[in-house]
């Protein structure tokens, strides 16, 4: 795994963008996992813009969404179907075979978990995950306590992600359940990106980078990927022991 500390959010946006960026030119092919909140906004802004100001050809990239609220439907503007349309989809007119977002309002979720596995296997795997970071080390939907052998699964939500999870929402939502890949997929994607930013994350990122490797965290994974690359503003460091 490596470490990269930034000066600040737009620093690291930029490196994120060009790393998304160069997978697609290295591998216009590419199977992407895109997570939704605060922290990637402005690197999925920039990705698009390079993509389009470099007119690196992405007719080919697949793009999956990372998790979605159970219950929520992707008109909702909290759902991670409408971020990531917003932010990625539409920006860059992906067509509808392009990419696979979760469905978290069907009726058959088991169903919907199997065939999310299967349209990533049978594209060959992610190349590339982008993922961001809890504030109980939760990655993607993955809360603490998660199995680390699970692919796409519905969870009950730790009670820090409801709370948390209301500011992307303009009416108190009640939150319950999450659909979401899992850490079986973070592990196999050739690379794994974890971004965070600002103080709020610094206890989670002492935890996640220098605490025991355990589910209890599930980000602490990370550091087990051959190709894992930490992404990480000042801020976000700032109670790492080797930076004190
Ligand atoms: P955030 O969400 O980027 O909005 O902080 C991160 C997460 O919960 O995974």
């Amino acid at each position: 795994m490596m470490l990269n500390v930034f000066d600040d959010h737009t620093d690291l946006s930029f490196q994120a963008a060009r790393i998304i960026c160069d997978q697609i030119k290295a591998k216009p092919d590419s199977v992407i996992c895109f997570a939704s909140g605060e922290t990637p906004l402005s690197a999925y802004s920039l990705f698009t813009t390079l993509m389009m100001a470099e007119q690196i050809d992405y007719e080919h990239f697949t793009l999956i969404g990372l998790d979605e609220w159970v219950g929520v439907p992707p008109e909702n503007h909290g759902s991670c179907a409408w971020f990531l349309r917003t932010n990625v989809i539409n920006p860059l007119n992906l067509l509808p075979g392009q990419y696979r977002l979760f469905d978290g309002m069907t009726s058959d979720l088991p169903g919907e978990c199997v065939a999310m596995d299967e349209f990533i296997s049978e594209r060959g795997g992610l190349d590339l995950i982008v993922v961001g970071i809890g504030m109980n080390g939760h990655i993607g939907f993955n809360e603490p306590g998660v199995s680390p052998d699970l692919y796409s699964h519905v969870i009950e939500l730790d009670e820090i992600t409801s709370t948390v999870g209301q500011k992307y929402f303009k009416e108190e939502t009640r939150l319950t359940k999450g659909i979401t890949l899992g850490i079986s997929h973070l592990r196999e994607a050739k690379t794994a990106m974890l971004l965070a930013s600002g103080e709020r994350k610094a206890p989670i990122m002492k935890a996640t980078l220098e605490g025991e490797i355990s589910m209890e965290v599930p980000a602490t994974i990370m550091r087990e990927h051959p190709n894992g690359l930490v992404l990480i503003d000042q801020k976000a460091a700032s109670l790492l022991t080797a930076r004190e």
